[in-house]
């Protein structure tokens, strides 16, 4: 960590307090606030964490005003592109692109992990038929750490290793078995002659009676899906996971608590919920309907798959997101299918109209997802789940930096008391 030759001066009454600024490789300059309680008394107020840098990390780097996003280093758009989520998995948690000989050993290492404790599939069959395939990935992935004891010691270097591959190879296989056990077909066990994505194709839509064979364009979309939703670094359900594991929870607990997070339609849930919002718009003539009620204050009706806490311009996996659904749209045959024809053009009106303009919301990742993965013959249910199979290797590399972090502490977050102060008991009778 490098010091800045500035410093920042807090006067607060007749006392000057210096604080340190910090250089970040890219980004804004970071102001040092670790010792303002101690030696000022006082708190610093910021809900939603929105002017708070809550760690350092060298994982992944945005600049919302450029639409830029970078995976150590490298854009978005080239991993995107070049390489596959396996070899970006690598990236992510060992902070450099494999050797092939390492990308080898690490795509045999996850194949060997696919299987699930035979045991955990009374888990899935505990569910009710119509659970949310998110609520069966909480439950399942928390009772991870009831199967695997020589994995959950988080002091350990290589247990934090064995659990990370776990997760990421066993992943596939929770969501698939979640969607499957919804529609009340046979679990399908992993295949390791395929590829990650191929696999998970598979394990979703094949049956016992029959053949089922991946088509490479379909894996090779998801696989994009999967690079595209990998990490986006101090989002919610990754902050979730971070301040889980402070406590020093195992890896299992902590990813569970980052799937709760990342089910909410702020967050990952907006994919869900922006397909069901172009479905409800139905036509191109309603679309500035839904225009006004969404710049309606009076309505908490919002366009979903719009605007980002962070980008300020278009989202850059937008971008290839939306490229995607031209190519598999095209490869099915649904060329003109009408969400996406509603969503064109709400994307069109949205980017001219001065409120969107004014307030920089532009399409977020979700906007396109939806219509790709219901295209693929993903119903809306399994959206939430497949980006929370994405955002695994974000979590995971985040969680693994974090633990290695020497100023790792418990996250205590402080806050601004507006509540009664001290009164005395009143007895029921009095009241
Ligand atoms: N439609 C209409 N107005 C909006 C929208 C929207 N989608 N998003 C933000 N605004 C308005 C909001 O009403 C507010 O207006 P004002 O300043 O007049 O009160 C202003 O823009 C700023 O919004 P905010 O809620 O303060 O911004 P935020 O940074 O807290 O929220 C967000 C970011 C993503 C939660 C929000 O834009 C939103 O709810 N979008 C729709 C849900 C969505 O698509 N979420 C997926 C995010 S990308 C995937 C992920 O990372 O999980």
């Amino acid at each position: 960590m490098t010091k800045n030759d500035r410093s920042a001066k807090l006067i607060i009454g007749n006392d000057t307090y210096e604080l340190d600024i910090i250089n970040p490789t890219e980004g804004p300059d970071v102001i040092d606030i670790r010792k303002l309680y101690n030696e000022a008394n006082i708190f610093t107020y910021d809900p939603g964490y929105t002017s708070t840098a809550s760690c350092d990390s060298r994982i992944t780097f945005i600049d919302g005003f450029k639409g830029k996003l970078l995976h150590r280093g490298y854009p978005i758009d080239q991993l995107a592109a070049n390489s596959h989520f396996l070899e970006v998995c690598y990236l992510l948690i060992d902070a450099k692109l494999p050797t092939e000989a390492e990308l080898e050993s690490f795509q045999e290492t996850i194949t060997a992990h696919t299987m699930l404790h035979e045991q955990m599939v009374n888990f899935f069959r505990g569910f009710r038929r119509d659970a949310h395939p998110m609520a069966i990935m909480v439950g399942v992935v928390g009772a991870m750490s009831a199967f695997y004891h020589d994995s959950t010691d988080v002091t350990d270097p290589r247990q934090r290793k064995i659990a990370s591959h776990r997760l990421i190879a066993k992943m596939p296989t929770i969501a698939a078995w979640a969607y499957k056990y919804s529609i009340g077909q046979p679990f399908i066990y992993p295949r390791n002659d395929l590829n990650y994505a191929a696999n998970f194709l598979h394990m979703c839509f094949a049956v016992p009676a029959e053949d089922y064979h991946v088509n490479p364009i379909l894996s090779r979309a998801m696989d994009r899906i999967f690079i595209l939703h990998a990490d986006h670094e101090q989002n919610a359900s990754t902050s979730t996971v971070r301040l889980a594991s402070s406590s020093g929870a195992n890896p299992f607990a902590c990813i569970a608590a980052g799937i709760a997070c990342l089910w909410g339609p702020s967050h990952g849930g907006a994919n869900q919920a922006c397909l069901e919002m172009l479905k409800q718009i139905g036509s191109v003539d309603r679309i500035p309907e839904y225009i006004k009620r969404a710049k309606d204050k009076n309505d908490p009706f919002r366009l979903m798959g719009f605007g980002h806490r962070v980008y300020k311009n278009l989202d850059p996996r937008a971008k290839v997101m939306k490229q995607s659904a031209d190519e598999v749209l095209e490869l099915l045959g649904v060329k003109n299918n009408p969400l996406l024809q509603i969503a064109a053009e709400l994307e069109k009106i949205a980017l001219q109209d001065s409120y969107f303009v004014e307030k920089k919301l532009f399409p977020n990742v979700d906007f396109y997802s939806g219509i790709i993965l219901e295209a693929m013959g993903f119903p809306k249910s399994m959206f939430t789940p497949i980006f929370a199979l994405s955002r695994t290797a974000g979590w995971i590399s985040q969680w693994k930096e974090m633990i290695a972090d020497p100023q790792n502490k418990i996250g205590r977050p402080r806050q601004l008391y507006l509540g009664e102060t001290d009164r005395d008991y009143v007895p029921i009778e009095n009241r």
